[in-house]
């Protein structure tokens, strides 16, 4: 219970006494304490969540943050130049990324207010809640990461509003910005107990809507729920996925992936020009880490081509057929990459077709059209 004590002095008369005198009172103030967000989990999901102890959901700050993510006056700057919010590039219709399709940013590559392209494609944002192994396609933003600005789902908001290839902000000017627009302090008030707005108020309440933002309702959650069947070519897949190809040694279970990083055979340039110097490896400094990076979900995967950190394929054909028959060897590949010696499991068109069928009962209409996670149609201040 947020309780503000203001010391009032009272002068007046005692009606009740003879004599009148001095009253030092205490009057309570009483703001009412941010209500606890309830995640809808199933039961066949993890219960360990990724939600920091000094940074529990509210609805007060999965609301504020939900405002915050999607304004553009967050660069700092005003309506007329800001051109930028974190839902430009991640966008609800994309499953958060920004879908290969996207107007602007051509083959799914986004860059930020100043041109610059980001090092990597995206990466969606799904089940992030679950997530305990890093973020990032090298997994860097991890509470191990000697750095102690880059560790959390909230130190990214801060790097996102600064980067250049981002939203290209100021701490200072961002926060005066928000300070400054009418409804804002108030909700600030609601969410964390004070009207003075804070980087760090700022990055708790987005990374609280992004702690929302989970998907459960897939055609093959139902399927496990005993919901619904899947189609014989859709189960056959199912099955291709889990033993023949062995996808589920990375992407398994009910999340589609164990968030973990691995080098999955891509014929890569190691040490040339071409060297990625983002990989898990750049990280770590593991030699098996080489040409390594996260194994993402695999869920709404139809919507957020193009493929792999570097976006090389552009259909989920071109990824089968990887797999299928293009996997490269080298000595960093991953040994869970089963096939790797034979350039792949070789499948038949047939087990190709059902493998892509089971693909796409990982599509969950419902997380991408939730009005909960959708830009609000108002702003705090009214605006649009
Ligand atoms: C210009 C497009 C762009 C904008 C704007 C942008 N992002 Fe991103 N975001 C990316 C890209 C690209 C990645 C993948 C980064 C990587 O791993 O190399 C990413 C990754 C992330 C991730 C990590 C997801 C994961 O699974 O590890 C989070 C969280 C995130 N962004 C939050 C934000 C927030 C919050 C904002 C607003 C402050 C924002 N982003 C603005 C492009 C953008
Ligand atoms: C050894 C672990 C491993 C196995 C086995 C594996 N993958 Fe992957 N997968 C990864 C990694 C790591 C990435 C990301 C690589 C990158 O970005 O360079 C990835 C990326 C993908 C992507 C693109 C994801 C995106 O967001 O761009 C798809 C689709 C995919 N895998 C499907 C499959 C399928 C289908 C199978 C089985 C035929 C499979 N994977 C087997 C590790 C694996």
């Amino acid at each position: 219970m947020y309780v503000y004590f203001r010391y009032t002095v009272i002068f007046g008369l005692l009606l009740t006494g003879m004599f009148g005198f001095l009253a030092c009172q205490k009057e309570r103030v009483e703001i009412e304490k941010p209500h606890p967000y309830t995640l809808d989990i199933p039961k066949n999901f993890p219960s360990d969540l990724n939600i920091p102890i000094d940074n529990p959901l509210t609805e007060e700050g999965v609301k504020l943050g939900r405002f915050l993510f999607y304004d553009g006056r967050m660069s700092g700057r005003n309506q007329q130049d800001s051109l930028m919010s974190c839902g430009t590039c991640h966008i609800q219709s994309s499953s958060f990324e920004c879908g290969i399709n996207h107007p602007k940013f051509k083959d799914g590559h986004p860059f930020g207010l100043t041109g610059i392209k980001t090092p990597h494609v995206m990466l969606p944002f799904i089940n992030l809640v679950f997530n305990n192994n890093g973020y990032f396609w090298n997994g860097m933003i991890h509470p191990s990461n000697p750095n102690s600005e880059r560790r959390t789902l909230e130190d990214i908001v801060y790097m996102g509003v600064i980067a250049p290839h981002e939203l290209h902000g100021d701490s200072i000017r961002t926060v005066k910005m928000i300070q400054s627009i009418k409804g804002y302090p108030e909700l600030f008030e609601k969410a964390f107990g004070s009207n003075v707005v804070t980087m760090k108020n700022i990055s708790k309440a987005i990374a609280q809507f992004i702690r929302t933002l989970i998907s459960t309702n897939s055609k093959f959650d139902r399927y496990c729920r005993g919901e619904e069947q899947l189609t014989y070519q859709e189960y056959k897949g199912w099955i291709i996925f889990e033993e023949e190809a062995d996808c589920a040694n990375c992407h398994g279970s009910i999340l589609l992936t164990n968030n973990l990083f691995f080098n999955n055979g891509k014929q890569t340039d190691f040490s040339g020009a071409n060297e990625d110097t983002r990989d898990r490896f750049h990280y770590t400094g593991i030699t098996s880490d080489i040409g390594s990076y996260k194994a993402t979900t695999l869920r709404n995967i139809d919507l957020t081509g193009p493929y792999m950190h570097d976006g090389r394929f552009k259909s989920l054909d071109e990824v089968i057929n990887f797999y299928s028959e293009g996997i490269h060897d080298s000595p960093y590949i991953s040994p869970q990459m089963q096939f790797a010696s034979n350039g792949g499991m070789h499948l038949n068109a047939d087990s190709k077709a059902a493998l892509k069928a089971f693909l796409m009962t990982l599509h969950d209409n419902d997380f991408i059209n939730n009005p909960a996670f959708a830009r609000p149609a108002l702003f705090p201040d009214n605006s649009n």
